[in-house]
């Protein structure tokens, strides 16, 4: 890397392409009203650039298609088991790596095991799917970010960090109730941000000291610890895959969708050190996924990972993959539209509160705002914000901390001018978005209500 030119370019070129399908305004309104004003409703080929997710969206590289070539269908015992094996210890050294068919799958398995009425599990901030698998045992999920996390303007380094003191004063007081500590890296629902090294140290010296299990969600492991690599004292000179194994150290265990960081379409795992545990979820594993050696994933699904793994932490890419989401961050902010600050890394997180502040939380601005970014450009977002957080356990509905909308960038999918285009749109719809109109529900779910739900627009 010659550092005499700023540009930082992709680090790689393009081998195959997709067609991208641009709609008129009336197209899409017609397409909307159809997916009842939710955009997990739309047909894909209907959307134009597609910032719903960066989960399984990922281009996948010519060595991770030439990998697929050597997946091997056994039932039991693939070869292809034990690369995908080897990949995930070279990074996570646990003692027991049980394959899953994407994180969620993971999430159930170990809540089934150590939930249940009466238990509470701290996190940094739930992933929406994490909490529903907490919750779906009748357990307590509780978030325990630092303040600073909870606010979309404050500016801090390790935004995704634990209060540690609020951790402490939890196990100090129930610590008999908690089968388990997590920490989400980086912390998705909050934004995109990292949790520091000092912090991880810290939340797994408190979890040691009461005895309790700490597990990582590690679906962004790598871009985590490229952050660790850049603002963090004393790592810049450390190998990205080193930074990895040493948060996996403080760790007992760890959940994973393998559909961000590891560019699979599909896959994650579960992992952990306590041979009892891991007896447990096995047979739970079997129930469901399949037999431990496959877990709900073809042998080629197992190849691409392991590949994908060893892509996930080079630092070139990396470098690219955290600029690259912070020119679309930066460019809207110059622009005066407000985003989550620092800019997160898989994702620019717009606030709709601030946005559309004519809107009360129960006329979902977040979800106005997607919609409007629809409408005028063609592009999907996602709401993180009251439609997807704010139905209680207890029945009542209550406005979310944040009202957000998430832009999430797919790995190495889009290029800069796709995204210049994005600012563009985004920029546009800021301008007027004081005259968006809210949104009701008109179908809600009994859980997950953001991905079925449906509106109409307040009048
Ligand atoms: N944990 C976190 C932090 C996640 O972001 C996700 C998924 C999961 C767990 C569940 O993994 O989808 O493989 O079952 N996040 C995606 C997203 C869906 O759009 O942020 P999964």
């Amino acid at each position: 890397m010659d550092d005499m030119f700023r540009t930082i370019i992709e680090p790689f070129r393009i081998h195959s392409v997709e067609p991208m399908r641009m709609t008129t305004p009336a197209e899409r309104e017609v397409a909307l009203e159809a997916a009842g004003y939710n955009l997990f409703n739309l047909h894909a080929d209907d959307v134009l650039v597609d910032l719903l997710t960066d989960s399984g969206t990922g281009a996948m590289s010519r060595d991770q298609w030439a990998a697929i070539q050597h997946g091997d269908e056994s039932y039991a015992g693939s070869p292809s088991w034990f690369r995908f094996e080897a990949a995930v210890k070279e990074l996570f050294p646990y003692q027991h790596v049980i394959p899953t068919h994407q994180g969620r799958a993971a999430e159930k398995i170990i809540f089934t095991v150590l939930g249940g009425p009466g238990r509470i599990v701290p996190n940094n901030t739930h992933f929406d799917t994490t909490r529903a698998n907490v919750e779906a045992t009748g357990a307590e999920a509780v978030d325990l970010v630092i303040a600073e996390g909870r606010d979309a303007a404050t500016l801090h380094p390790f935004k995704g960090n634990m209060d540690v003191a609020a951790l402490e004063a939890l196990l100090g007081e129930r610590s008999a109730d908690v089968p388990v500590v997590f920490l989400t890296i980086t912390n998705n629902s909050g934004g995109g941000q990292p949790v520091s090294l000092a912090n991880i140290r810290d939340v797994s010296e408190v979890c040691r000291r009461f005895g309790i299990p700490l597990f990582l969600d590690s679906c962004r492991f790598a871009e985590n610890a490229w952050f660790i690599h850049e603002r963090e004292a004393g790592q810049g000179e450390r190998d990205i895959a080193d930074i990895v194994r040493e948060i996996a150290s403080l760790a007992d265990g760890m959940t994973m969708s393998a559909k961000k960081d590891p560019f699979g379409n599909i896959g994650g795992w579960l992992a952990l050190n306590d041979d009892a545990l891991a007896e447990k979820c096995r047979n739970l594993l079997i129930l469901t996924e399949g037999f431990p050696t496959y877990g709900g994933l073809a042998g080629r699904d197992l190849e691409a990972i392991a590949q994908g793994l060893k892509e996930a932490v080079d630092p070139d890419y990396l470098r690219y993959r955290i600029r690259s989401t912070a020119y679309l961050g930066e460019a809207l902010d110059e622009a005066g539209v407000p985003v989550v600050l620092p800019i997160g890394g898989h994702a620019v997180y717009l606030d709709a509160k601030e946005l559309l502040g004519h809107l009360e939380p129960l006329e979902y601005p977040g979800q106005a705002l997607a919609i409007a970014l629809y409408q005028k450009g063609g592009i999907r977002s996602c709401e993180i914000g009251t439609v997807m957080f704010g139905r209680q356990p207890d029945g009542t509905e209550r406005p979310a901390a944040m009202e957000l909308v998430r832009l999430a960038i797919p790995r190495r999918t889009y290029t800069q001018s796709h995204i210049d285009y994005v600012i563009e749109v985004v920029t546009s719809v800021a301008r007027d978005a004081k005259s968006l109109p809210g949104y009701r529900m008109t179908f809600e779910p009994t859980a997950l209500r953001h991905f079925t739900a449906r509106f109409s627009p307040v009048t």
